[in-house]
């Protein structure tokens, strides 16, 4: 077992997502069974209480790999030193909240967490934003770290790549394990671009074995257009209508592997998350967009020269469009 353990830090960890995470954590489900973990767990002072009763339960789980639980309402306790922060604590959405007030009850958070990582966070921080509106709270918190690498912050798309390969699974009566190169391109949001064009099912084009399988291209152009992208891009709402509640396990599940492939990288094939731009594919600088990626020694990466069709590019674009105009409000706030 490796000696010295990694730092996880866990905002909103006395929340839904927070408790699906941590025992997941504890038991090497993230970094592996050889890496002991020392869990810090941020919660505001009305999530203080479920964050203690989450703790005690730690504590009753006896995990070989748990090195210690802190429990803190302050962020700049909980960020020193850590090595891995899970964003997962936001603003949710309230009744007659307008989207501008969204934006602004979450960069009243986003901004100091950025603020705590930059200023005592460890030298190899990695970032991972789930609250919502993920990208833009992401683009929010790294804005507030200028001196932490940007490559450091990203915001969690791997819920939807999943949504992705279950769907194409059931598509194509094939085990998820079979299929590869699917991508997310945007935001996490009902204008994300779920994308199969490169995918494959085995060794054949996941575009050809749908047709086979529907009756001809037109058909499994149909499905792509009218089912598998509406389906993929709108599931967290359809989550709400039957569960009553957003997404929790399937949600703490994807911030585990995004966190696992970007640490211990990726082995053949894509995933998707959402990483600054550098301008890759158009996107302007800065914005923290989904986009087809691998890992290798430890840094994500994004698959460059991939050819978009027209349609594919017109959607991508509306989603990026939507980046900049959630950009573009959090400025007006005065915030970036
Ligand atoms: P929840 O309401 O159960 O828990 C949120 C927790 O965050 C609460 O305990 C709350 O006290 C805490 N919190 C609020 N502000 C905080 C702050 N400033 N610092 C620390 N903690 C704070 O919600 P949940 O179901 O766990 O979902 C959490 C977020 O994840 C939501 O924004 C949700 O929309 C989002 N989400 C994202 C994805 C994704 O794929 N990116 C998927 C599912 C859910
Ligand atoms: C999800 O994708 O399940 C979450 O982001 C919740 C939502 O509002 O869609």
């Amino acid at each position: 077992m490796a000696s010295s353990p990694t730092t996880v830090t866990i905002t909103g960890a006395g929340g839904q997502i927070g408790y699906a995470l941590l025992f997941r954590i504890a038991a090497g489900d993230m970094l592996g069974s050889d890496r002991p973990v020392r869990l810090r767990l941020l919660e505001i002072p009305q999530g203080m209480k479920a964050a203690e009763g989450a703790a005690l339960e730690l504590q009753d789980g006896a995990f070989d790999l748990l090195a210690g639980v802190d429990i803190t309402d302050d962020p700049r306790a909980a960020f020193d030193g850590t090595n891995i922060a899970l964003l997962v604590g936001a603003r949710p959405r309230g009744p007659g909240m307008e989207r501008g007030d969204l934006l602004a009850a979450n960069a009243g958070i986003f901004g100091p967490q950025g603020a705590a990582i930059g200023a005592g966070a460890a030298d190899d921080i990695r970032v991972v934003v789930v609250g919502n509106p993920a990208n833009t709270n992401a683009l929010i918190a790294r804005a507030a770290a200028p001196d932490v690498p940007d490559d450091r912050f990203t915001a969690l798309t791997r819920l939807d790549h999943n949504r992705a390969l279950g769907q194409l699974a059931e598509a194509l009566d094939a085990p998820v394990w079979a299929i590869r190169d699917v991508a997310i391109w945007g935001n996490h949001s009902a204008t994300q671009f779920p994308d199969v064009s490169h995918a494959r099912v085995g060794s054949r084009l996941v575009t050809e074995v749908l047709a086979e399988r529907l009756g001809g291209a037109e058909a499994a152009r149909a499905w792509i257009d009218d089912t598998f992208i509406p389906r993929v891009a709108k599931r967290g709402a359809e989550i709400i209508a039957v569960r009553g509640s957003s997404s929790v396990a399937s949600a703490a599940n994807a911030t585990l592997a995004h966190v696992r492939d970007w640490v211990l990288g990726t082995r053949g094939g894509w995933t998707s998350a959402a990483v600054v731009s550098h301008g890759e594919y158009g996107v302007p600088e800065g914005l923290v967009s989904s986009y087809p990626v691998t890992s290798h020694d430890g840094t994500y990466r994004i698959v460059e020269g991939l050819t978009l069709s027209d349609a594919a590019r017109a959607r991508f674009e509306a989603s990026v469009a939507e980046l900049e105009d959630e950009r573009d409000a959090v400025r007006a706030l005065g915030v970036l």
